[in-house]
């Protein structure tokens, strides 16, 4: 049952509109849905293309596919598909809107080496166009499908989106009008002309805005609707006509972001930007602690202009003279970056020679997708351009000089240092507005932040002190004992470059902790990153048994081989203190030293455990899932009761589990109490995660991942950008969630040998809210039986997703252990 509930929504009559699905993306996405087994209905304002290319995907004979014909831009045609839905299925379940055109012609020349600039001939009426399809199109969709995809168990609304741009960034205060108002300005501005001046972007313009209205009325839909998963992905940079057949993926790689979320299982976050698989963020906001170093060739411009930066918001501006003709300014410049920082996260390209302004440039992103080695290329993009300049041929070359060769050779001169960077980038920039977005875009640079890690002497602690040191972070290593923390640090400072203390914590000792801030608030003034990883099983693990469960939850029943003995009440209370209340103390002392921070982050060790499912007691499962009205008083509550009831031998009575138990009830306290503080400290960025099945001492090194591996994560969720999400639950480093109800929309083919139990068995299954529970009769000693029911599922559903062997399991659902159904 844990595995079904934890599974993917079930595919099985689930019902898919997918908009723009004759070519490309969108026929990517209906493949991979009806190889899923949901039924799709592909659409397409293009009949012969649909039609043709519903005629394809048929060849599959399991896939269900029907074509309906669909302009988005048309209303009429909007809700005829609505009248068929609703004729033919009474719901949706998942909307993919994907229709988009790209508001100029697409220069396949182009589009190989400038990211940016690869449409010519954007009109007005192509902008309009633009418009009309990506946001109305997007959101006429959307408002009239909403009542039936309310209609469905699992509805999912997602949106492929290519543009980040920070326009509509406060989702508290937004509104659909102000979304509208963007999208007409922007039209009207173009009307008049106006575009450089109110600073839209002036290349793949409407794109850009359209995509961005649809990125912001996402997280406006997801807000209002929480029963529906709304989520928008930047699928990539993809293969299709739309791109003139270049991009870095095929159509087919690119759909599964789309798909993914379009399968996304019950209780996944709503409202998020996906970048391809991985979450990323719409809004990413200035201040972030980047330091910027800005140049300029005229040093009163320069010092001036920093002022203004430093004004407007970024408080960390630094002015150096460079002028990108002066091969020899460049090598010292790149010196002094190199002996100030040693790296250098972000390079944004914008020499600015007047004749920018005249419109006469070369932008200087050709250099972000410049294939060095490509010269050929190159140098055609200079003679088309310099035969586009014949009549002033020194402003042209004064351009040049600037523009491209001065580019090219900071670029090239900065490059080493880009490589030492973790994340290195290249970006192009046009006005004041872009310098912010450009700088927000890269990740918080680690110069001068602070970390504490609980639990950092071995394990994954010590693995996470690690990495955050050679990210550049300051990491005070503290752990209960201090012979090993003291070890651990000596080892890592045989690393000249990691800046490691050593300081001693037992997370259930107060007096450690007050002592460990007082020496932080003296020593840094402020907290940027807390860890709360240290961890303690509550029992002693059976090595041996714990062989057989190589990661997988739903093996811990206790007919699979309870790996844990000696789950004794005092360790249970041991257990619940460091997981639960060390976490918890260590936070709240911190939070005001984190609150002296730029830029924030907690992040707390959960497990897979600290799942709420984990705990069969279904009025705990709705009362700590329930974010709106959790508090603090609540979550507390739920471990006083169960360390009662373990002491009382009351734990099956009421419906906690019994193995495993105390690490379960502290680490679902843990998932949720950062949940509540996420939501409680909207600065900090708070996330909870569970670094897989890792070989350490607490598995007697078995698992499936290394330390170091599986430090990633929480190294990732410390150094998350300004501005992502906050109080998610991360299995590794992809986001998954802490509340997974039943009735998923999983199917699930009970099985007895006796067709009475079993029926009742099924009875009682659906009483108790699993709402889509079939009964067969099987006798698992009957083989001519089995291969009968082996057909019965063959022809009624054509695959299997999940075989459970025995469905008696003690840990996970409660109604089967009521049900004995053996
Ligand atoms: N390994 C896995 O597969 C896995 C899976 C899911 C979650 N996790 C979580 O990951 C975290 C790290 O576990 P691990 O695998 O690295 O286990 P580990 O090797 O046993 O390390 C546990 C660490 O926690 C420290 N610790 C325990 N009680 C403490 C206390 N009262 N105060 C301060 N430090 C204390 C230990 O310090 P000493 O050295 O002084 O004992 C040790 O450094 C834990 O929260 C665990 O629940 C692990």
């Amino acid at each position: 049952m844990a595995a079904t509930i934890s599974g993917p929504v079930s595919c099985l009559s689930r019902i898919a509109v997918v908009t723009r699905g004759a070519r490309g993306l969108g026929l990517g996405i209906c493949k991979q849905l009806a190889s899923n087994g949901v039924k799709v209905v592909l659409t397409d304002k293009d009949e012969e293309k649909g039609l043709d290319a519903v005629e394809k995907l048929k060849q599959f004979p399991h896939f269900d596919i029907t074509f309906h014909h669909l302009n988005v831009t048309d209303s009429t045609n909007i809700s005829s598909l609505s009248e068929f839905i609703k004729t033919k299925f009474k719901k949706l379940d998942i909307l993919v809107n994907n229709a988009a055109v790209p508001g100029g012609i697409i220069d396949r020349e182009k589009s190989g080496i400038l990211s940016n600039i690869l449409t010519t001939g954007e009109t007005y009426e192509r902008a309009e166009e633009c418009v009309s399809t990506i946001y109305y199109g997007t959101k006429t969709m959307t408002e009239t499908f909403i009542p039936l995809l309310l209609s469905s168990h699992s509805p999912r609304i997602c949106i492929p989106n290519k543009s980040i741009q920070k326009e509509i960034g406060d989702i508290d205060n937004l509104t659909e009008e102000k979304i509208d108002g963007m999208v007409r300005s922007f039209l009207s501005d173009f009307k008049e002309g106006d575009l450089r001046k109110n600073d839209w972007p002036t290349s793949l313009l409407a794109y850009i805005v359209s995509k961005v209205a649809v990125s912001a009325y996402t997280r406006l839909v997801a807000k209002r609707y929480p029963a529906i998963c709304t989520n928008y992905i930047h699928p990539g940079f993809v293969r299709t006509e739309m791109t003139g057949n270049l991009g870095a993926l095929s159509a087919e790689e690119a759909a599964r972001g789309p798909v993914m979320l379009a399968l996304l299982p019950d209780g996944s976050p709503s409202g998020l930007f996906y970048d391809q698989t991985e979450v990323s963020s719409f809004t990413q906001l200035a201040s972030t602690g980047v330091r910027v170093i800005l140049t300029a060739r005229d040093e009163k411009r320069g010092l001036e202009a920093a002022e203004k930066l430093k004004q407007s918001g970024l408080s960390d501006v630094i002015f150096h003279r460079l002028d990108v003709t002066d091969s020899s300014g460049i090598a010292s410049f790149a010196e002094f970056v190199k002996i100030s920082f040693g790296k250098l996260d972000i390079l944004v390209n914008c020499p600015s020679s007047h004749l920018m302004r005249r419109g006469v440039t070369i932008d200087a992103e050709i250099l972000n997708n410049l294939n060095i080695e490509s010269e050929k290329k190159t140098r055609s993009i200079v003679m088309d351009f310099l035969s586009n300049l014949k009549q002033n041929y020194e402003m042209g070359e004064e351009c040049l000089k600037t523009n491209f060769y001065g580019t090219r050779d900071v670029t090239q001169a900065l490059i080493p240092l880009l490589l030492s960077s973790n994340s290195g980038r290249i970006q192009k920039l046009r006005n004041l507005r872009s310098i912010m977005a450009a700088t927000i875009g890269g990740p918080v640079s680690c110069l001068n932040r602070i970390a504490v890690v609980t639990g950092g002497a071995r394990g994954l602690g010590l693995r996470i002190c690690k990495q955050l040191a050679s990210n550049g972070v300051k990491v005070i290593l503290t752990d209960k004992d201090e012979e090993k923390g003291l070890d651990a640090v000596a080892k890592l400072k045989q690393f000249p470059h990691f800046d490691v203390t050593f300081h001693h914590l037992n997370v259930m000792n107060s007096t450690n902790i007050a002592s460990l801030s007082d020496f932080i608030k003296t020593t840094f003034k402020k907290l940027d990153i807390l860890v709360n990883n240290a961890g303690v099983a509550g029992g002693i693990i059976d090595h041996e048994k714990l062989k057989v469960f190589d990661g997988k939850i739903e093996k811990l029943g206790k007919s699979a081989n309870p790996f844990i003995i000696g789950e004794t009440y005092e360790r249970a209370e041991e257990c619940v203190s460091t997981n639960y209340y060390g976490t918890k103390t260590m936070t709240e002392t911190f939070i005001p030293l984190l609150l002296s921070s730029q830029s924030p982050r907690i992040v707390n060790v959960t497990s897979l455990c600290g799942k709420l499912q984990y705990i069969p007691n279904q009025s705990i499962q709705k009362e700590i899932g329930d974010i709106d009205n959790l508090t603090e008083g609540k979550i507390d509550e739920m471990v006083r009761s169960f360390l009662s009831d373990f002491k009382e031998g009351n734990l099956r009575k009421n419906n906690w589990p019994t193995s495993l138990s105390a690490y379960i009830v502290s680490k679902v306290a843990v998932s949720a109490y950062t949940r509540l503080i996420a939501k409680r400290y909207p600065a900090i960025c708070t996330n909870c995660i569970h670094p897989g099945f890792v070989r350490t001492d607490i598995t007697g090194d078995l698992g499936t991942l290394s330390a170091e591996e599986a430090a990633k994560g929480p190294v990732m969720l410390a150094l998350l950008p300004d501005g992502s999400p906050s109080g998610l639950f991360y299995d590794q480093t992809e986001v998954s969630s802490f509340t997974q109800l039943a009735s998923s929309g999983v199917r699930v083919i009970l099985t007895a040998r006796d067709e009475k139990r079993g029926l009742e068995a099924a009875e009682k299954l659906k009483q108790s809210g699993l709402s889509d529970v079939i009964f067969h009769r099987l006798d698992v000693t009957d083989p001519s039986g089995i291969a009968l029911f082996a057909e019965f599922v063959k022809i009624s559903f054509g695959k299997l997703d999940i075989l459970r062997k025995q469905i008696l399991f003690q840990l996970p659902i409660v109604e089967c252990r009521k049900l004995d159904a053996s």
